[in-house]
């Protein structure tokens, strides 16, 4: 894994895509490799203006590298977000970058399916961007509450050179709603279904044979709240597919120091997001005691 360092960068635009929900791009050091899809960075909010003095570092994934800038994508929540959100291009975020591990290539896979939910956006669209630029097949799947929520990245195409290819993918994405407002009317995972094993209930598609098409030809993604992240692994179960996941919890060090932010391993113990993920097999996880 790329090695991380601390940095001052200076935010290059920032811009709201939907409520409360920013894109924003900050430089990226000449001599430091561009982050990978899944890792992620932290920030110093303390040193933002209007920021509480001693809030931890806040972490937030990485949604694109472009031109020696890095974006993410984050809903303003408390404090430490909301001030990342208040500042304008020119200013400074002090950075640790990157830290965590990457998606895998999963090179055996004839098509992937990458589903995202709430924070889960960002690399979703990261590691789709990185899909398309290396010719590899797959679809976005992606859940909101409303449409209202559906970013909008033809806000800022002017200022922001990656919002373009971003809009890209969001228009060939399927988009799910919990109350139907847009797309399809369910979660993302009931969509995911739909699209990706649906057909498997046909009578062309019954015995071994529809166990062992899809072991060789899917590899599922996922990103996003607990809930959602637990039935992408039973469904991934329950149709015998590999399945990876970046999971999130709550972090104070973000660099394995301190062992705030475990989840339970499905072998037993704890695994720590920020250092032994945040990206795991959804079966390294036991799903039925996460917080
Ligand atoms: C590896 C990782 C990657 C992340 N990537 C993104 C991202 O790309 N975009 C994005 O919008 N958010 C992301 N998050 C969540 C983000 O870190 C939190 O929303 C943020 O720290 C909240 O800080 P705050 O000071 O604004 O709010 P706080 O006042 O600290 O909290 C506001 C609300 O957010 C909840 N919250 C706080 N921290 C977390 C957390 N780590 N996970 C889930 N809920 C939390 C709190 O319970 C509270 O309800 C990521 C988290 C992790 C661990
Ligand atoms: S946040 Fe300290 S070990 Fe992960």
């Amino acid at each position: 894994m790329n090695a991380s360092r601390q940095f001052t960068a200076a935010i290059t635009s920032i811009h709201e895509i939907a409520p409360s929900w920013y894109l924003a791009g900050f430089s990226w050091p000449q001599d430091l490799a561009p982050p990978q899809p899944g890792q992620f960075f932290t920030y110093n909010p303390s040193l933002l203006p209007g920021a509480g003095k001693s809030l931890l570092r806040k972490p937030l994934a990485f949604a694109g590298f472009e031109d020696q800038c890095a974006y993410t994508i984050f809903q303003a929540r408390g404090e430490g977000t909301k001030a990342f959100a208040q500042l304008e291009a020119g200013e400074k975020l002090d950075i640790i970058a990157p830290l965590g591990n990457s998606f895998p290539k999963c090179a055996e896979a004839d098509k992937a399916f990458l589903v995202g939910g709430g924070i889960g956006l960002g690399p979703m669209l990261y590691l789709a961007s990185d899909f398309s630029t290396n010719h590899f097949d797959f679809e976005v799947v992606l859940g909101f509450r409303a449409m209202a929520q559906v970013p909008d990245f033809s806000v800022c195409v002017k200022t922001t050179p990656i919002a373009a290819a971003l809009q890209v993918i969001m228009k060939a994405a399927s988009i799910a709603t919990d109350d139907g407002s847009s797309g399809f009317k369910g979660t993302a995972i009931d969509l995911l279904e739909e699209k990706a094993f649906r057909f498997l209930s046909t009578p062309d598609f019954q015995g071994d044979s529809k166990k062992q098409l899809t072991k060789n030809h899917m590899h599922l993604f996922g990103c996003g709240p607990s809930p959602m992240l637990k039935a992408l692994h039973d469904i991934a179960a329950q149709y015998q597919v590999p399945a990876h996941v970046s999971t999130e919890q709550w972090m104070a060090c973000g660099v394995g120091a301190c062992h705030g932010c475990v989840l339970p391993a499905s072998g037993g113990g704890y695994v720590r997001v920020c250092a032994d993920g945040p990206v795991f097999s959804s079966d390294a996880i036991d799903w039925g005691k996460c917080p």
